[in-house]
């Protein structure tokens, strides 16, 4: 971490805790982050838990994103959800080109680009997330795919440093317990941060890279020393607030 950028802590609750859950859940990280004054704090359940959650985190440091949006604003769109239906209830982040959505829903660099335009828009603050396959990381291609990933957005950010947060997510990493090290972390958050150096120096400085993949209260720690490292995107253990609440603390700690 650097002390320039405050830390991010966001958890991806995927498709958990869509119902009565959710509330317990999230008022639990509500409750144990509220002495956490140097790290902001966002929880992305499922949009059928979206409102309730909003309710149980107001009033605390507590923030809520969704999963994925769609780029038009209403429509003949079966089963899609607007970034105006995301302001309605109360929503003010939004995970967008998460890998699962690469991997199974074929989604697009293209899309990606036209998701967090449209999120943006409507004043969402997107964590757009970039990150290589397995085989990619062993034919050596993590830098210039995720390059190209990033490629695809980037130029949408250029007057707006704040925006929100990439996540670097290498796909071998998510789900299977098993982390990128520091060092292999650190080396995608320079690229990601160089390449941003190239469009602003603002967006570089303000920009929060957050790390994803098997974060955990185990490697938190060393994982968020890395000097480009603003914080994570949790799965796993961000569906258990006491897990949860550790992570955000060694960001507090910083
Ligand atoms: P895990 O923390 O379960 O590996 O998931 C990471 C992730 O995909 C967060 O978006």
């Amino acid at each position: 971490m650097n002390p320039k950028r405050r830390p991010l802590i966001a958890g991806n609750w995927k498709m958990n805790h869509g119902g009565k859950t959710a509330v317990e859940l999230a008022s639990g990280v509500a409750k144990l982050t509220a002495s956490f004054d140097k790290v902001d704090v966002v929880v992305c359940p499922p949009y059928t838990a979206l409102a309730a959650v909003v309710g149980a985190v107001r009033g605390s440091r507590v923030e809520v994103g969704a999963q994925n949006v769609n780029p038009k604003p209403s429509g003949a769109y079966t089963g899609e959800i607007s970034p105006p239906m995301l302001n309605d209830v109360g929503v003010s982040w939004v995970i967008i080109g998460h890998s699962e959505r690469r991997q199974y829903y074929g989604e697009t660099d293209g899309g990606v680009a036209d998701k967090t335009r449209a999120a943006m828009e409507a004043g969402l603050r997107p964590i757009v997330c970039v990150g290589e396959l397995l085989d990619e990381r062993e034919r050596g291609e993590t830098l210039s795919v995720v390059k190209r990933q990033l490629n695809a957005f980037s130029s949408i950010l250029a007057d707006k440093p704040g925006f929100g947060a990439i996540a670097y997510e290498p796909v071998w990493a998510i789900g299977t317990g098993k982390n990128a090290g520091p060092a292999e972390a650190q080396e995608v958050h320079a690229m990601i941060r160089a390449r941003l150096r190239e469009i602003s120096a603002a967006l570089a400085d303000q920009t929060r890279i957050l790390y994803g993949g098997s974060l955990s209260p185990k490697n938190a720690k060393e994982l968020l020393a890395a000097p480009d490292v603003d914080g994570g995107l949790i799965g796993g253990a961000s569906l258990k607030a006491e897990d949860f609440a550790r992570v955000a603390e060694e960001a507090q700690r910083g």
